[in-house]
């Protein structure tokens, strides 16, 4: 398979540490997922249903699977030895389908080798399938334009070289009111050469990290709606030597959520107002959009253009009332966290957690954690 653009040899070093260095998630030296809450225990009854060889090999550092996705086409980027498709697969149900993309032979074939398996204990056969491709080549991969409703992807597009390419590849295939819901490594800085260019921390996804300022406006300018964040958590670096090397710079582990909606449908003069309709299985009383806007079932409540646009005419539109309001004030209700808000709010949770245990997204803790 021949690598995308100019990738040099970062495609060839990270196939090599996932698919020969690592043999298990117990071999990362950095803490991804600490600090990362608990998924929900509809995810957590899907995660104990994965057969073991997929979850020994599990390396994601969130659970970015929205619930509420029954019948809906998934797309996962990077998706490794294929856990967080069996669960998606699960949630989504026969109607539904979902298709893992990953580049790393080893990787692709525990995903695919557990199918049979998974299958029995499903009680139906799954449209679950691997496909080998880079996921900044989507299309040459086979994932067609405008087919899928949502693209989750965890702690991968970090490894990837060219990431514009990558935002690019899946806003083209995202149906209009598709989003990505992702989890992923970023930085509050620019990163110098020497932590670029180091081998282990490439491989571990903080070599990668984007800076949070150019991510947003990568996005921005690529045509998504304004990203919303709906989880912030601290890396740590647990090797000494990388602890030089990394300095001051602070990592954490983000679940963004991207929209692709056309926000000039809703751009009126007036405010608008939203209610959670309570619909959506295993948020009957309260749904959380991002961390700014959370809805309480049946009450109405003022929300930005930008978030009525997502409500009213994205995937999520048929859980929520949206209406016009004459008040243009609450316009700007809720305005997501610019970036530098969002600084600050990492580095208060930053401190919350430092006197909080523990991880919990690894495969060893996925009976009474993930
Ligand atoms: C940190 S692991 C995460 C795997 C999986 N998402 C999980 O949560 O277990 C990164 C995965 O992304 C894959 N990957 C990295 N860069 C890629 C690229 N450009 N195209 C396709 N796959 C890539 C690697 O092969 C590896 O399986």
């Amino acid at each position: 398979m021949s690598q995308p653009g100019n990738s040099d040899d970062i495609h060839s070093s990270v196939k090599d540490y996932y698919g020969k260095v690592l043999t298990s998630s117990n071999d990362l030296k950095t803490s991804a997922c600490s600090g990362v809450a608990a998924p929900h225990p509809i995810i957590r009854k899907a995660i104990a249903g994965v057969p073991d060889a997929v979850n020994s090999k599990f390396y994601g550092c969130g659970n970015p699977i929205p619930l509420g996705i029954k019948g809906k086409d998934l797309l996962d980027l990077g998706s490794g030895s294929g856990r967080d498709c069996y669960v998606a697969s699960a949630l989504v149900g026969p109607e539904g389908s979902v298709t893992g993309i990953d580049m790393t032979d080893e990787q692709l074939q525990v995903a695919r080798d557990s199918i049979g398996e998974f299958e029995k204990t499903l009680g139906y056969a799954p449209k679950l399938r691997f496909v080998t491709g880079y996921i900044e080549e989507l299309q040459k991969a086979g994932v067609e334009p405008s087919t899928i409703d949502v693209c989750i992807s965890n702690c991968v597009i970090n490894l990837c070289p060219n990431k514009k390419l990558v935002f690019e590849g899946v806003h083209r295939a995202l149906r209009t009111g598709g989003e990505l819901y992702f989890s992923d490594m970023y930085a509050d800085a620019r990163l110098p050469e020497s932590v670029r260019k180091n081998d282990v921390l490439v491989g571990e996804g903080i070599g990668g990290a984007l800076y949070v300022k150019d991510f947003e406006q990568m996005t921005q300018d690529i045509g998504f709606a304004y990203p919303r964040v709906l989880a912030i958590s601290p890396i740590a670096v647990k090797d000494k030597e990388l602890q030089a090397l990394v300095g001051d710079t602070r990592y954490y582990s983000i679940t963004y959520r991207l929209f692709k909606t056309d926000e000039h449908e809703k751009a009126k003069e007036g405010g608008f107002t939203a209610t959670y309709l309570g619909t959506i299985e295993g948020h009957e009383d309260k749904y959380e959009l991002d961390i700014d806007n959370v809805f309480v079932k049946g009450v109405s409540k003022p929300v930005s253009r930008s978030t009525a646009a997502i409500l009213s005419s994205s995937w999520l539109s048929g859980f929520f009332a949206v209406d016009e309001t004459s008040n243009s004030n609450s316009g700007s209700a809720a305005l997501p966290s610019s970036a530098e808000t969002l600084m600050n709010q990492l580095r208060r949770l930053e401190q919350q957690n430092s006197s909080a245990s523990g991880g919990c997204c690894s495969a060893g803790a996925k009976k009474g954690c993930c």
